[in-house]
């Protein structure tokens, strides 16, 4: 159980965040503090430094300058344990889909059990349930997708990371995970997730943070910045956005 302080949003802040590599700046952030209630989308075109940001956020790579701080302090173990990240390309164990789920409860120290009315749950949550025993590399992309995110779910944490996870799925595919990003959110799971699709953010943000050049060029209430963008960086990208 998610216990009253971890239930509140988590505000995460960066502060004189810069990445270079062979002389190049990659990534550079003065300030950013993302503290709304609900699902923080990083938009922007290839190359904006999106997942860059996301990997320094959860942790993954340490940046050159600067440092993300949650809640007021800098990131920590305690932190890390409590996020979790979904990438573009599900990462699955060679394994079926139960036991990956059951791989990270059993880390987590559940009992066998416990484990298996959390499986059942979990899968239930992602419309897998018929696939338990279903070897995990042969699900199509959409129910890897799926099941990608319900071990991150199986961690119980407080902030999600999701990096692109629908931009190699159809429609469908993508309105199903949708949903359950929607209800994580809804539950109290922190969500910052990248995306190039403009449709998205309008689906699920609530704030957005717009992306150019290693540079966060706006960011604000989602409406604000996608329906009225005080930068030309915003206006183009979405203008260009439209008629795609
Ligand atoms: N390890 C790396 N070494 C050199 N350049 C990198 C490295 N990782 C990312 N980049 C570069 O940094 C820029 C931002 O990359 P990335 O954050 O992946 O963009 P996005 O996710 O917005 O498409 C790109 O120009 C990419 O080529
Ligand atoms: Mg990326």
């Amino acid at each position: 159980m998610r216990d009253l302080v971890s239930e509140m949003a988590r505000r995460i802040t960066v502060n004189g965040l810069q990445i270079a590599r062979n002389g190049t700046a990659l990534l550079d952030v003065p300030h950013l503090t993302l503290n709304g209630p609900g699902p923080t989308l990083i938009l922007g075109p290839n190359g904006a430094g999106k997942s860059l940001l996301l990997r320094c956020l959860h942790g993954l790579i340490a940046p050159d300058k600067g440092y993300v701080e949650q809640d007021g302090v800098p990131l920590n173990a305690d932190h890390k344990a409590r996020q979790a990240m979904v990438f573009q390309q599900p990462v699955l164990l060679r394994r079926s889909v139960a036991a990956n789920l059951d791989f990270v409860l059993k880390r987590q120290g559940l009992q066998r059990v416990a484990r298996k009315t959390r499986i059942a749950d979990l899968l239930a949550q992602g419309g897998l349930e018929g696939k338990a025993r279903q070897a995990a590399r042969s699900l199509s992309g959409g129910e890897a997708q799926r099941l990608a995110i319900l071990r991150a779910l199986a961690l119980d944490p407080d902030t999600l990371f999701l990096d692109e996870p629908t931009s190699a799925l159809d429609p469908g595919a993508t309105q199903v995970i949708e949903r359950m990003i929607l209800r994580a959110s809804e539950g109290g799971v922190r969500i910052v997730m990248v995306t190039h699709d403009i449709g998205q953010a309008r689906r699920l943000a609530s704030d957005v943070v717009m992306m150019q050049g290693g540079h966060v060029v706006e960011h604000g209430d989602a409406r604000q910045v996608l329906d009225d963008p005080k930068s030309d960086a915003s206006r183009r990208y979405l203008a260009g956005g439209l008629v795609t």
